[in-house]
């Protein structure tokens, strides 16, 4: 099964995404995750990215399409992968067809998070990602057991650099001259499917479990 979480950034993509690869014991392919690794590793891509990601802008779909093709290749997706934050322009969604169409395959599902803007901005003020393992929290809807430790590995938890109010509110306006134009284009290809993302992080799940078993 090949998924494609669509949403505004903080609508829920890596959450259900999470939940999708345990459910379906396939990887959990997250663009933005890659780029905050090699942020971490001081890479030459990990410093590329960074310049574009503080300022809430894209990284080059040059940087961003070669990067996921290759990691199609491991072995552990060969029975499908969940994107999250990819493909996030038309450029990213064509490469990513043609690459697909080159060995006879195609995506299932485009999974469409839908969440207003009012909402966004209160989400990411109180996310927290684990330094270690990744996870990711909210100090409201989703806390952890101890305040500031990751439940799964017990490492220390951040307010991710382009959290920041005012970096917020550009990623949401480069989320709608950008990305949203995807739900149009995969509408087209007759595999989006809406859900709202609104509602109880389980629930949202649960409206998505629903959706694959059609
Ligand atoms: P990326 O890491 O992909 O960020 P994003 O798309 O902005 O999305 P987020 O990760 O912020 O949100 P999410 O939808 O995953 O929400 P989450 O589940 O955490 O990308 C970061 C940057 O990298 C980009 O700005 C760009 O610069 C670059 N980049 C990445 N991919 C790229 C690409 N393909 N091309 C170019 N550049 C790229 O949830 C948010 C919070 O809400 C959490 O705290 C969570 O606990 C909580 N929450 C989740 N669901 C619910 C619910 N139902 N109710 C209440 N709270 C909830
Ligand atoms: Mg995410």
């Amino acid at each position: 099964m090949k998924i494609i979480m669509l949403g505004a950034p903080g609508a829920g993509k890596g959450t259900q995404a999470k939940m999708l690869a345990e459910k379906f014991n396939i990887p959990h392919i997250s663009t933005g995750d890659i780029f905050r690794a090699n942020i971490k590793e001081g890479t030459e891509l990990g410093k590329k990215a960074k310049e574009y990601m503080d300022k809430g802008l894209l990284v080059p779909d040059e940087l961003v399409v070669d990067l996921v093709m290759d990691r199609f290749k491991a072995d552990d997706c060969k029975d499908g992968y969940i994107l999250d934050g990819f493909p996030r322009t038309i450029p990213q969604a064509e490469a990513l067809d043609k690459a697909l169409a080159a060995v006879g395959e195609k995506m299932d599902y485009a999974i469409n998070v839908d969440v207003p803007d009012e909402n966004i901005v209160n989400r990411m003020s109180g996310r927290r990602a684990c330094v270690g393992c990744g996870a990711t929290y909210h100090i409201k809807y989703n806390p952890t057991k101890v305040e500031g430790i990751c439940d799964k590995c017990g490492k220390e938890l951040i307010l991710r650099d382009d959290d920041k109010p005012e970096t917020v509110l550009n990623r949401l306006k480069v989320y709608h001259d950008q990305t949203q134009p995807l739900i149009d284009y995969y509408g087209k290809a007759g595999i989006v499917r809406d859900v709202d993302g609104t509602v109880d992080m389980n629930d949202v799940f649960n409206a998505i479990l629903d959706i694959l078993s059609k």
